[in-house]
């Protein structure tokens, strides 16, 4: 199928690349054009594992192209897919700005022809933006030939394995009552599909809740568990244990219940934020979503309360803290959000010196710490550890996971402040290190 994709964001380029790698003849349009002057040669503007290498597989077959031009792109076009951002608005909603321009721009590149075109939502939108751009395209297209169907698809990937995401995907949520829609959906995803049926079709407002609440529930997940790891550290618990012991229920399961310093990225913050307005707007009150960010909102002050319950802030102004951990996550270079960084703006006026180091998110964490002095940028782990007094560790990087104690041991004070719980307590305290987790 010829399927164009409006926007080349995580969202857009992941399911660009992977349709076109499922055999659809691709075109992938971004109005940033040094965007698409470097994805024309599989340059990508972030980190994500695999995808450069099937992009540049994908333009070698001829599967794929990138362009900035609107009239090429729906000219090509049997379908397309919005993917474009829905940042946060001042008010903490979703700025729709960008998905209004775009059905201006699809409409005004049909209007004058016959043309009949599925439009898929996969930005994450608000419930009831599906059908108001239905009603939009209706309005944009009365004296028209043309007619564009819209139809909710959100994504569910996780940056780090989005591609892997959509090759093997947990769920399909499509939201539409045309059974033609949904016909054309089974199409475009049976390849990743045919095993296990996956794809379910809802009305378009299910689909755009079920985004939501998916998000919502998983960031409640790690607000209750950071809240029961408070609890630990007071009772002296250690929640890895707990979290064990729950999560054997299968009613309950293990993911997304590990303690540290919140949750961050481009996601969680902005779109829990964005369901509780919902709520706001059709008059209901969630009491749950608010103490999720409002939980989430501490983390990070607790965890800090753990440095100055060892250093008076006069003795923490003369220490040196090797921070090891810049983007919100591991495998991705994404810094929005970021709890290391967040770390770092809040506690370095209060130290001597800042040693941070990431595997990959050096070169955006720079930019966005131009304003901070007594940092230095390491080249590795290892160096950022010289000179320091203390280690924090703020994002679960591999490489962090197992390090070598002769290495630790140059830490003049042998601290670690553990932000994502990753190191093993017992052997650090076994080796004379004072070791403090979140719930440990
Ligand atoms: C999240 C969802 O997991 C995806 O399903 C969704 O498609 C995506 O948002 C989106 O809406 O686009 P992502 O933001 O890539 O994906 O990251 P997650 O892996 O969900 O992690 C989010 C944050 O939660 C991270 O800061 C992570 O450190 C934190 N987290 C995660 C915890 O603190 N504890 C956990 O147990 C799990």
């Amino acid at each position: 199928m010829k399927i164009s994709i409006i926007g080349t964001g995580y969202v857009g380029l992941v399911t660009g690349t992977c349709f076109a790698d499922l055999g659809n003849n691709v075109i992938c349009l971004d109005t940033n054009e040094s965007i698409i002057e470097g994805l024309s040669k599989a340059k990508i503007p972030f980190y994500e594992p695999g995808l450069e290498d099937l992009i540049k597989t994908n333009l070698d077959r001829g599967n794929i192209r990138f362009t900035s031009s609107y009239e090429d792109a729906i000219s090509f076009a049997e379908t397309i897919f919005i993917c474009v951002g829905t940042p946060e608005d001042d008010k903490g909603s979703a700025d729709l700005s960008f998905i209004q321009d775009v059905v201006i721009k699809i409409s005004d590149n049909i209007k004058d022809k016959d043309r009949h075109l599925t439009v898929f939502i996969k930005s994450t939108v608000p419930s009831g933006t599906c059908s108001s751009v239905q009603d939009k395209f209706d309005e944009l297209l009365q004296h028209s030939q043309s007619k564009v169907v819209v139809a909710s698809n959100p994504e569910f990937l996780k940056e780090g394995s989005a591609v892997a995401d959509f090759m093997k995907p947990d769920r399909i949520i499509v939201g539409t009552d045309d059974s033609n829609v949904s016909k054309l959906a089974e199409r475009l995803y049976r390849p990743v599909n045919w095993k296990s049926n996956r794809l379910k079709v809802v009305s378009v407002e299910a689909a755009e809740i079920i985004k939501y609440s998916a998000n919502a529930f998983l960031a409640t997940k790690i607000s209750f568990i950071n809240e029961i790891a408070k609890l630990c550290d007071a009772v002296g618990a250690d929640i890895a244990e707990v979290r064990t012991g729950v999560g054997l229920d299968p009613r309950i399961g293990n993911h997304f219940l590990y303690s540290g310093l919140g949750f961050g990225g481009s996601c969680f913050p902005k779109d829990v934020r964005a369901l509780i307005n919902t709520f706001t707007e059709n008059s209901i009150d969630t009491e749950i979503l608010k103490a999720v960010i409002e939980v989430n909102d501490n983390q990070l002050d607790y965890f800090i309360s753990k440095i100055y319950s060892i250093y008076t802030p006069k003795e923490l102004k003369k220490k040196t803290l090797c921070v090891w951990g810049l983007s919100f996550k591991p495998e991705t270079d994404d810094i929005r959000e970021s709890l290391g960084l967040k770390f770092i703006n809040s506690i370095s006026r209060q130290v001597k010196h800042i040693n941070a180091y990431d595997p990959v998110a050096m070169t955006k964490a720079k930019e966005s710490l131009s304003n901070i002095d007594n940092i230095t940028f390491s080249k590795d782990s290892t160096e950022a550890l010289e000179g320091a007094d203390a280690l924090v560790i703020t994002t679960e990087w591999r490489e962090f996971w197992n390090p070598d104690l002769e290495y630790l041991k140059v830490l003049k004070d042998q601290i670690i402040f553990d932000g994502r719980n990753i190191l093993d307590k017992k052997l650090l305290e076994e080796n004379e290190f004072s070791y403090f987790g979140i719930g440990r």
